[in-house]
């Protein structure tokens, strides 16, 4: 059997303060997490410039970066590469690459010269069984506060669904500012979960259908309904 090479690294995870950095980007010099503080932000890792799974990402995370601009949401790329690649391979998707009906696209948000590996060792996105060379696709939702709030990580061959990171970004903030949980596949306007009732009385009389807007199948699952237009209302701010 192949020997499985098993290294002790500390990684952030959920709850942990984002590991601070300064690094050099496409869009100059940033400070993470301090820069982004009042919103949140995606730190997220590709493996290489010039690829086609990391091509097809960029074109679609840059096509959406209004969207996450809107949800108070900042995004930042990197991968261990360096600056001059960077710039060389933006220019190329911009000017060459045409795609899933996308084209002309121009990546606005900052993507770190990471070359040295640094910031990719202190987030864990080097996974040296994975790849020792490539960082592997991490996501890193960090919240106003610089606090890690969701973390996923794909594969190298696995390009990400976009449309996934930004409903992990909607049901973060709907259950900070309304106090819920979202269930399985969740988005805007369907029910949510009601937090445990905390004593057996109110429990009692959450069954008993006493507390409004609350239906209980058991005691230990509420729901209640929040409309699409408020929930987005309260994340766009407007
Ligand atoms: C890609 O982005 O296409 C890719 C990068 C590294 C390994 C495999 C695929």
């Amino acid at each position: 059997m192949e020997e499985v090479k098993q290294q002790v690294v500390a990684m952030p995870r959920i709850g942990d303060k984002a590991p601070e950095f300064i690094a050099s980007t496409t869009q100059g010099e940033i400070n993470f997490p301090s820069d982004f503080k009042g919103s949140w932000s995606i730190l997220f890792s590709h493996p290489a410039d010039f690829t086609p799974v990391c091509t097809s990402e960029f074109m679609t995370f840059a096509s959406m970066e209004d969207k996450f601009n809107e949800a108070n949401c900042k995004l930042v790329g990197l991968s261990v590469d360096g600056l001059y690649s960077h710039i060389a391979w933006l220019r190329t998707i911009k000017e060459k690459i045409e795609w899933n009906g996308m084209k002309d696209v121009e990546v606005m948000f900052p993507l770190i010269d990471d070359i040295k590996m640094e910031v990719a060792r202190l987030y864990g996105m080097i996974q040296p069984n994975e790849d020792t060379t490539k960082a592997v696709r991490a996501v890193f939702f960090v919240d106003p506060e610089g606090v890690i709030r969701a973390i996923i990580y794909y594969p190298l061959s696995l390009g990400r669904n976009f449309d996934e990171l930004y409903r992990v970004l909607i049901a973060l903030q709907a259950a900070d500012e309304f106090g819920i949980a979202t269930p399985a596949d969740w988005r805007p306007g369907d029910d949510v979960i009601v937090p445990p009732a905390g004593t057996s009385a109110k429990a009692k009389d959450r069954m008993d259908g006493k507390e409004e807007g609350v239906e209980c199948k058991d005691w230990f699952f509420c729901t209640k309904k929040i409309d699409k237009e408020t929930v987005m209302k309260k994340v766009l701010k407007k």
